[in-house]
């Protein structure tokens, strides 16, 4: 007997995704949270475009850059997927579904399907909860799917639990949005305002991500040290409280926190990095520039010697704390005057990581419209030379941890055999030669040798506990 397929049969092979993510972490744990909803509807992620069913571009729209690689890359996948849809007419099958994502779908929204009308979905940061209906729209040919609202709903409350960990470190978004409307950043356009997940939500999601597997958790937010957690009977957790409970959830030994704002440090959270050892000495705080001139313009909340007397406060509660930070060079009215303090400002507090950029202005932005705009060319220059002094303390650092040991996660195998290569409590990748069963462990490594961008380790057998991480820029 034939058994014919009934007229609503559905392909039983699984569906494949690829996902493509660019800019931030928060984009990263979007892109998995994204995942997990499709998981339900029979997606499986797949690492390439070719042959996908669907094909979602998680966008970053922070700079001019970040925003036009979505165009080019649009440009791409639209020959796969006229391929794909030759070949669905030639041999049957389904047509690949494109959708746009994240940050330029939330700013650009229907100007994308102007650009680029065989994209088929796009939505903002808030509504990937709904993809379950924007799917059902698309697999029916209904048009394209065009969702960038602002839900009154977080979307928190209706996706399904983070259950799988890829690896052994995990993210997890505790705070999302921002209200601080510095005048350079698209954030609280496109991320919308500012929202707190209750603390019992984030302490469940933790549990699970540790009998996941997880031995670190990077807890995520735009402005993640405001965060202000529900807590019960009316009362509130900051991020203090928070990371100090997450502390006693057993398995969990590395816990970091990423992004934060200067002035928003409270003393709690200070006297958290004293107190909790699991908490990792190291701090992404960005400050944008030396120049109180230049902050000011930028609507920071923070001068720069309240920015110094920070750094200061969080070396005496945790000495062996290591720094990183944002700049922008070139904001609109930056003089010399004003970058030489952003160098001046760097060699006082140094870091051993940087991210830096030339600005870039972004349309419907104050600073996009400042009247005295600096040249590209100054901008380059004041890039380069701030750039070289962030290398030098960054190598300078590096080799500083020359001899010391560290609990490094071991996460991947490296690119020779018997090689493992893991991360270091300051986020150095640290090359080893180790047994493969230490794959996925913290293993306590001599640092033998520092270079730009990473380290080399030897392991230390027999010496476990014996941690001194105390290297200096
Ligand atoms: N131009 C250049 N850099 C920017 N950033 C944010 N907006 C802009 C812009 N318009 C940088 C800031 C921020 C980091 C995530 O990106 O340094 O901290
Ligand atoms: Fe953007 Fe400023 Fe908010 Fe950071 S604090 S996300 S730089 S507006």
């Amino acid at each position: 007997m034939i058994v014919r397929p009934y007229k609503g049969y559905r392909n039983p092979l699984p569906k494949k995704l690829h996902i493509k993510t660019y800019g931030c972490q928060m984009n990263v744990y979007d892109s998995a949270r994204m995942a997990d909803v499709l998981a339900a509807l029979g997606y499986v992620f797949t690492d390439k475009a070719d042959g996908a069913d669907m094909v979602i571009l998680n966008t970053c729209h922070i700079r001019e850059k970040a925003a036009e690689k979505v165009y080019s890359e649009l440009g791409r996948l639209r020959h796969l997927k006229n391929a794909r849809a030759q070949d669905a007419g030639e041999k049957g099958g389904g047509r690949m579904i494109l959708a746009v994502a994240g940050c330029v779908a939330q700013a650009e929204g229907a100007e994308i399907l102007e650009r680029a009308p065989y994209v088929d979905m796009v939505f903002g940061p808030q509504t990937y909860h709904r993809l379950p209906e924007m799917v059902a729209r698309a697999e029916r040919h209904a048009g394209a799917v065009l969702d960038t609202d602002f839900p009154a709903d977080p979307k928190f409350d209706h996706l399904p639990d983070q259950t799988r960990v890829d690896g052994k470190a995990a993210f997890l978004t505790v705070q999302e949005g921002c209200d601080k409307f510095c005048t350079f950043c698209v954030v609280p356009y496109t991320r919308g305002t500012e929202y707190s997940r209750p603390a019992a939500d984030v302490i469940g999601e933790a549990r699970k991500l540790v009998a996941a597997g997880a031995l670190e958790i990077t807890l995520l937010g735009q402005n993640v040290n405001c965060y202000h957690g529900e807590a019960g009977n009316g009362t509130e957790w900051g991020l203090g409280r928070l990371i100090a409970e997450l502390a006693e959830i057993g398995g969990l030994e590395r816990i970091r926190y990423t992004t934060s704002y200067p002035a928003d440090m409270s003393d709690e959270l200070i006297a958290a990095h004293r107190d909790v050892p699991q908490l990792m000495p190291f701090l992404h705080l960005p400050v944008q520039s030396g120049s109180d001139r230049v902050l000011a313009a930028m609507n920071r909340r923070h001068g720069v010697d309240e920015y110094r007397r920070l750094t200061d406060r969080l070396r005496a509660a945790r000495p062996d704390l290591a720094l990183s930070s944002d700049f922008i060079v070139g904001f609109p009215g930056e003089t010399d005057a004003d970058f030489e303090a952003t160098l001046e400002l760097v060699r006082e507090v140094g870091f051993i990581q940087a991210y830096s950029f030339k600005y870039s202005p972004r349309p419907g932005t104050p600073a996009s419209t400042m009247e005295i705009q600096v040249d590209d060319d100054v901008k380059t220059a004041r890039l380069a030379a701030l750039q070289n002094l962030l290398n030098e303390q960054q190598v300078a650092f590096n080799q500083a941890c020359r001899d010391k040991v560290m609990p490094v996660l071991l996460e991947r195998a490296g690119k020779h055999p018997g090689q493992l290569v893991g991360r270091s409590p300051y986020m150095q990748p640290v090359h080893t030669d180790a047994p493969d069963n230490l794959l996925g462990t913290i293993a306590e490594l001599r640092i033998a040798a520092g270079y730009a961008n990473s380290l080399a380790g030897v392991l230390v057998e027999g010496e476990v506990g014996a941690t001194e991480t105390g290297a200096g820029a």
